[in-house]
């Protein structure tokens, strides 16, 4: 049971103020988890509590959410079994009594439930991907690897596209996925400098040129896969995330690199001749959360092709997930724990999209700490898929790690989820 429940105010990868959570249990049990936080978030992404003390952090501290852990959340949850991780996230629910967590906070209440998690583990004697996984089955996810950051995560100086991601499916396991993936990124880096490109990174490990279009970091990804020695589609696959909510005004896809505007039309028509000429095998909000209709057009043109994952779109919200499914929208979501705020409603929305035959993708966040949650919650969940950035920057390092001690400790348990992670693979 629950002995005692202390948060306190550290910082994320960016330097921004976040919400660490440590629970110690009667039986002497400690355990800690930390709350990470995006940039480019979505509009009904569950309310993340700032102070908006502009003498503090730029009115970014979190010492409200943080009294509120200490307070309400504590009082609330002392004395409960932290392996009851429905009945823990459902008081913590009702306790803070709004739809969207605006009270006491999602940041407030997402580190206890994860916490909570991490604790119940320990007690028990498991790691924590064990006593996640309903079945004792696990799977090893594809690492899809942001090599090439733009939009928000490179202050709109590199490509309007956010994210340029590789996924090393063709690989035997996840660690040779991750060598695969370590060396292209190294061949990218010679393929930029070998340009003139400056080989700075992004706020997930990317690097992040002013390129002359959207489309040239595809030229030189692919380039840099065939450089390392591998074979582009078969071996190794890209991913986009234009992230395209960042970009979208008025109706229309304001490309800044390429000095246009297109129609969700047109916008579509640019993914198919993408589509077309690179080893794109999934695109990520590739039309904005407002384009339901858009998102349709999409569908219908690419759907049957690639996997199309939404993000901003759905907010990992098992409402607007069941409402994806029925319209047609989309065939996979993004899994983000912080857009929802609880271990419990997550699993709850990946169920919902499972039983609908979608793609699973868990990712971290522009903002992280080295918590590993992620890592041990996807291989628990058989997601097949964990973005979480370049192999570059320590907190998006952490992650890639920790599946490599999952793997070793699975042994020949162990099973790499490779190109049927994806939806058309
Ligand atoms: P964010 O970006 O964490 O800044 O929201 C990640 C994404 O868009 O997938
Ligand atoms: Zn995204």
């Amino acid at each position: 049971t629950i002995q005692k429940i202390h948060a306190r105010e550290i910082l994320d990868s960016r330097g921004n103020p976040t919400v660490e959570v440590d629970i110690v249990l009667q039986d002497g049990t400690k355990a800690r988890a930390a709350v990470p936080s995006g940039a480019s978030t979505g509009k009904y992404e569950a309310f993340e509590l700032r102070d908006r003390d502009p003498k503090r952090y730029g009115g970014k501290g979190v010492l409200t959410a943080v009294t509120n852990v200490n307070g309400d959340i504590a009082n609330a949850l002392i004395g409960l079994d932290a392996g009851d991780q429905k009945l823990i996230d459902l008081t913590m629910i009702e306790l803070d009594g709004t739809p969207n967590k605006g009270r006491l906070g999602a940041n407030a209440i997402l580190g206890v439930s994860m916490a909570a998690a991490r604790a119940a583990a320990q007690a028990n004697g498991l790691q924590l991907y064990e006593y996640l996984s309903e079945d004792r089955r696990y799977l090893l996810p594809v690492p899809m690897m942001n090599v090439m950051n733009g939009g928000v995560h490179a202050q709109w100086q590199g490509a309007d596209f956010q994210e340029y991601m590789i996924a090393p499916l063709g690989a035997p396991n996840f660690r040779t996925a991750l060598q695969w993936g370590a060396e292209t990124y190294r061949a990218l880096q010679k393929t930029l400098q070998k340009k003139g490109y400056p080989t700075a990174v992004g706020d997930e490990g990317g690097f992040a040129p002013k390129v002359a279009s959207n489309e040239e970091p595809l030229e030189l990804i692919t380039l840099a896969i065939e450089e390392a020695g591998y074979q582009p589609g078969k071996d190794i696959a890209i991913s986009l995330d234009p992230a395209s909510s960042g970009f979208y005004h008025y109706g229309q896809y304001e490309l800044k690199r390429e000095q246009k505007a297109l129609t969700p039309e047109d916008m579509i028509k640019y993914y198919q001749m993408l589509v077309e000429n690179y080893s794109i095998i999934s695109i990520e909000d590739g039309l904005a959360e407002e384009d339901w209709t858009g998102w349709k057009m999409l569908t219908k043109e690419l759907g049957d092709r690639i996997e199309l994952i939404g993000d901003d779109i759905f907010v990992t919200s098992p409402a607007l997930v069941k409402r994806g499914i029925k319209e047609g929208i989309a065939n996979s979501v993004l899994i983000k724990l912080n857009q929802i705020g609880t271990v419990t409603e997550t699993l709850e929305t990946m169920q919902l999209a499972k039983s609908a035959g979608w793609g699973l993708n868990v990712s971290h966040r522009s903002g992280e700490t080295v918590d590993s949650f992620i890592s041990d919650f996807t291989v628990a969940t058989r997601a097949g898929k964990l973005k979480t950035g370049a192999p570059s920057r320590g907190e998006r390092i952490e992650k890639y790690n920790q599946l490599l001690r999952i793997e070793e400790e699975l042994g020949n348990r162990a099973v790499y989820a490779g190109r049927k992670a994806f939806v058309r693979g």
